[in-house]
């Protein structure tokens, strides 16, 4: 816990006044948003867009001002967790279930930022199993197929429950592995229908901050520091 704090809190360093955050989803993105909060309650005037439901109602527990993402023309920052990530930048998100969302904030952000605990920062992707969001209309089928393309795809079950996004739709997650091809399992995925979005974020982050025991670490993204341009490369 101790490293993801570390991590959240390093993060509001990169949020100026007048500034429209993009806030992520998840217990890492809850110590980010607990010192956001700390910061506007000293006189700080941000704006936030959430991910999920949950972090907006977190946001507004710290006083921090929520608006819908189509009342702003742009977001300066998002600050986002990530389920694994790999020193080319290819990442895996979507754990919480809020991907579909959090994809879409972060291609609209002028810069987005992944915090994270070493443990998440790897030398490949895909441990972590790909969660992907599909419509519930003709589940069955978009799982067979899925199958088809031997994606390993299993729903996602909290509780005795299917799991439901934000949006109304389920989860499935991809047991993948380490070894696979990005391109080709992004290829298999767009090819499905009922697929609507993976839980791929190809270079989509322009920095990441990492807790470990005793302090974190920042690094930033080789290919695209200071910009947003090579976002959906494999899209
Ligand atoms: C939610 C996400 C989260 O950012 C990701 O799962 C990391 O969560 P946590 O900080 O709790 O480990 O992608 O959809």
């Amino acid at each position: 816990m101790e490293q993801k704090r570390l991590a959240g809190e390093k993060s509001t360093e990169y949020i100026k006044d007048g500034m429209i955050i993009g806030l992520g989803t998840g217990s890492t993105v809850y110590y980010m948003i607990e010192k956001l909060g700390d910061m506007v309650s000293k006189g700080m005037k941000i704006k936030a867009v959430a991910t999920s439901h949950s972090t907006e109602r977190l946001a507004k527990t710290f006083d921090i001002q929520v608006v819908s993402i189509d009342e702003v023309d742009h977001i300066d920052l998002a600050i986002d967790g990530v389920d694994e990530i790999d020193s080319s930048f290819n990442a895996i998100k979507g754990g919480g279930g809020a991907l579909f969302r959090e994809k879409i904030v972060a291609s609209l952000a002028k810069q987005v930022i992944w915090i994270l605990d070493e443990s998440k920062y790897v030398d490949a992707v895909g441990e972590f199993p790909l969660p992907v969001e599909i419509l519930p209309f003709g589940y069955t089928h978009t799982l067979k197929r899925l199958n088809d393309h031997s994606l390993n795809p299993e729903l996602r079950v909290v509780d005795g429950n299917t799991f439901i996004t934000d949006n109304g739709n389920y989860i499935v997650d991809l047991h993948l592995g380490k070894h696979l091809n990005i391109r080709e399992v992004i290829q298999k995925l767009n090819s499905v229908t009922g697929v609507l979005e993976n839980g791929f974020f190809i270079n989509m982050c322009d920095r990441i901050i990492v807790g470990s025991e005793d302090h974190v670490k920042v690094i930033d993204n080789p290919c695209k520091y200071g910009g947003n341009g090579a976002i959906g490369k494999y899209k």
